[in-house]
Order: C-alpha cells, then structure tokens, then sequence
C-alpha cells in the first residue's frame, strides 16, 4: 500500500509540460471562438447540493452509478459535478440574468467510471450554453461553434451526429413504442440490457453487444414519433447545418447520457480514435432544465467537448503540436549573480520568455543549463562585459555567432534577433 499513496488515485492523472501548455493553448483558442460569438465565461463551483445533478436522470449512470457524493461536515448532501450544465443552469436560476444568456465554461468533471484510456474519473471539459431562444438557428450556432473549434486545432476526421428526441410528448410515445418492442423479445435481449430496459429503455440503443444488435436495429426509430413542431425544428436545424457547409449524419438511435434532452441532440465522434473513447464531445436542448430548477420557463442548448479525448484525437491525426519552447532567451552571468537579477526582470518586461541560471556555477555549467533550456539565445555577463557596460548575446540555435552589445542597446537587439 505504502508506495501506492503518493501516486495519483486511479483515473486521475497528472498534467505536466508540455502538455500543460498544450492545455492551456486548447482552452484559449476555445475562448477566442466562443468569445468572438458573444460568449462570455461563467465559473459554477464544483460541487453543489446533489440534487441539481439528480436532474441528469436517476436512471442514468452518471447519477446512479458515477457520482461522486459525500456529506460535509456540515451534514449537506453534496456531490462533485459530474458536468457542467446542471451548474450553469443552477447559476441561471438563481441569477436570472438577462436572456439570451450565452457562456462558455472549462475545468474538471468527476465520475466514478471504469478508468481506461481516455475514460478518466476526473476529465475536463470546454463547453457553452446558451438559454432564452427556442430558435433552432441557436442550435445551429452552438453546433458550428464546436465544428469551428475543431477545424481551429486542425482536426480533419470529426463526424457530427445529429437527431432529434422530439417534445416531452413525443419523447413519451417513443419511449412507450421502444418498450413494447424490446419487451416483446426480452428473452433475446442481453442481461444488461434487459435490466437497462427497466430502468431506461432508450439506453438499449446504446448497447453494442452482439446479442442485442438484431433488436436494436429493428428497434422503432425516434424520427418517426416527432410532432410537426418538433419536426419542423429540427429541420430547420439542419437547414441551417447545410446553408453553413457543415456536414452531419443523421443518426436516429443516437441517445445521450443525460435524461434532460429534448428535441436537438448530437455528438462528435473523432474518426482516428479507439470505438469505446471516440465521442469528444456532445450536446443538445434541455428546455425543461430551467423551470425544474425553479427559474420561468426557459429553453436551453449547449454542449462540452472532452479536453482528453480532443487532445487524444489531436495526437491521432497529428495537429496541435505542443509548443516545442518555454523559453526565448538564458542568462548567463559570472559575476555572482546579481547581473542576472537585473537581467531577467528587464528583458521579462520588454515582453521576452526569460530564464537564468542559479546557484553560481560555473560559466561551463550555465551555458550548458542555456543548452538545454530550449532559449535562442544566450546573454552572458562576465567581469568584461561588466566593467564596459554591455551584454554578450550568443545564438544558441543557429549560425548568427554572438556580439557584445550596449546595455542600453539590448532590447532593440534581442526584439530583431528573435522570431
Ligand atoms: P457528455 O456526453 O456526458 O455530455 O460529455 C461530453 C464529453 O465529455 C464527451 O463527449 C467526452 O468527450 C467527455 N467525457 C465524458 N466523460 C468522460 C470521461 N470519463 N473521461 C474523459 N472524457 C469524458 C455532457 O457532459 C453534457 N453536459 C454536454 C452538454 C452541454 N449538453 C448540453 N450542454
């Protein structure tokens, strides 16, 4: 047991550079293309009474089976966000901002899942909601908001799946047509299965196993069951989805996680990925949410993407490199060090990614820490470049040699010599 408790509990990792950077990197190019729509962030806590997360479903895994719950020391029923849309909508009922209320979120989820790659017990997520318009445009926007930010980080081989869960109603009926059917041939159908039937009968669709590949396939489909009103949103969706060039596939078993969608649902499979961890992200409407957690009546849509998982399928196709640099610029100084105080704190203001050596080594020692800190360039200061008031600036990197330069003349010089 002893060496096992100071390693990360399992499902949890940690995130070192250069992936961290890489992170980072991921999550502002997300705020830009959200930012540049009107989103703005909003920062839920992560935790909250269970009972906003019971609104995901008690029949879902994620309430049922994977969230983290515990009593504080207060005695409150609290629970680890297992995602962000229960908090955000939380946020809503209780601030009631103004409508059309757009935001964007990032920062970790915790379910107690079965950890393997890319399935992990705390994952992060980026993701949006916007509440207020019933307008399937919105649906559109959100949707094109994740297909650009895909096409941001370069990735090529993303397939949006889209369907459509219709009203409350219609949901209902489709729920009903589905029992009856797997109920007619229960004895055919998978143990799991059978017991998800139950509990949750639109999840069968979810199963992959073989045994109950036939049904599901015969299965009735959800498109059939919609309302004019919901099929008139829904094609509106996709016209929107067609006007834009984005490209969608139509995929009536496509069932989400969450018990609170309606109407407009979709996931984002990466192509490049293993089957089990290939959805990077996922959305739909929730229009009921709202007026469950006690605001008016509002309808809402948004969606997160896996922070892993799109790293994962980043690294599958080979785009959104992690930056190959922390630093620009090493100081080299062998006069005890006091140089490089001032060194780094002028040329880290002037803009410059900026490190320097410790501990007084010697000047062998701190070219080789130079060497080695990826910089492009060295500034050395020794006794001469001391007593005559410049700065030797050495190329690290390529063939440009080195020069002793005016202190006064560092800026401008190291501003020209780096890319
Ligand atoms: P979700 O489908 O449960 O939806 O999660 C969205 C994405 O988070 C998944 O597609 C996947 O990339 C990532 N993810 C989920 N679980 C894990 C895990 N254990 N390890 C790694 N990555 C994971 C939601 O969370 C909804 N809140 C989305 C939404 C927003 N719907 C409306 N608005």
């Amino acid at each position: 047991m002893a060496d096992s408790i100071y390693r990360a509990p399992k499902g949890t990792r940690d995130i070192l550079w250069p992936d961290s950077a890489r992170w980072r990197a991921l999550v502002e190019a997300f705020a830009d293309v959200v930012g540049a729509a009107g989103y703005t962030q909003v920062v839920p806590p992560m935790f909250e009474h269970v009972e906003v997360f019971r609104r995901l479903g008690d029949a879902t895994d994620v309430v049922a089976k994977e969230m983290y719950e515990f009593l504080d020391k207060g005695g409150r029923s609290i629970a680890l966000r297992p995602e962000q849309t229960a908090s955000v909508v939380r946020v809503f009922a209780e601030h009631r901002p103004v409508v059309p209320w757009k935001v964007w979120y990032t920062g970790p989820n915790f379910r107690y899942e079965r950890a393997q790659k890319g399935r992990f017990r705390q994952f992060d997520q980026v993701g949006v909601e916007a509440l207020g318009p019933d307008d399937p445009h919105l649906d559109a926007e959100v949707i094109a908001l994740a297909w650009r930010f895909y096409e941001r980080l370069g990735l090529r081989q993303v397939t949006l799946l889209l369907n459509s869960l219709g009203n409350p109603d219609d949901r209902s009926r489709y729920v009903d047509a589905l029992t009856a059917h797997f109920s007619a041939d229960a004895d055919a159908l998978s143990e799991e299965s059978r017991t998800t039937l139950a509990t949750n009968p639109l999840r069968v669709l979810d199963s992959r196993r073989p045994e109950d590949a036939d049904l599901v396939a015969a299965a009735p489909e959800m498109l059939d069951f919609l309302s004019d009103d919901a099929a008139v949103h829904f094609a509106r969706v996709r016209g929107a989805l067609d006007a834009l060039g984005i490209p969608y596939t139509v995929s009536p078993r496509l069932v989400r996680g969450l018990d609170y969608y309606l109407r407009t649902t979709f996931e984002f499979v990466a192509e490049a990925l293993d089957a089990a961890q290939d959805a990077v992200g996922g959305g739909g409407r929730y229009d009921r949410l709202a007026e469950e957690m006690g605001a008016p009546p509002t309808p809402g849509v948004g969606f997160a993407l896996g922070v892993d998982r799109t790293l994962l399928a980043c690294d599958a196709e080979g785009v959104f490199d992690a930056p190959a640099t922390v630093i620009d610029v090493f100081v080299v100084d062998t006069c005890g060090g006091d140089e490089a105080v001032l060194l780094t704190d002028e040329v880290r203001r002037a803009g410059m990614r900026v490190d320097r050596a410790w501990d007084d080594r010697s000047m062998k020692a701190q070219m080789k820490a130079a060497d080695r800190s990826g910089a492009a360039i060295a500034l050395i200061v020794g006794e001469d470049e001391r007593s005559s008031g410049t700065v030797t600036v050495r190329d690290l990197r390529g063939d440009a040699g080195q020069q002793a330069v005016p202190r006064a003349e560092l800026i401008e010089t190291l501003q020209t010599r780096l890319p």
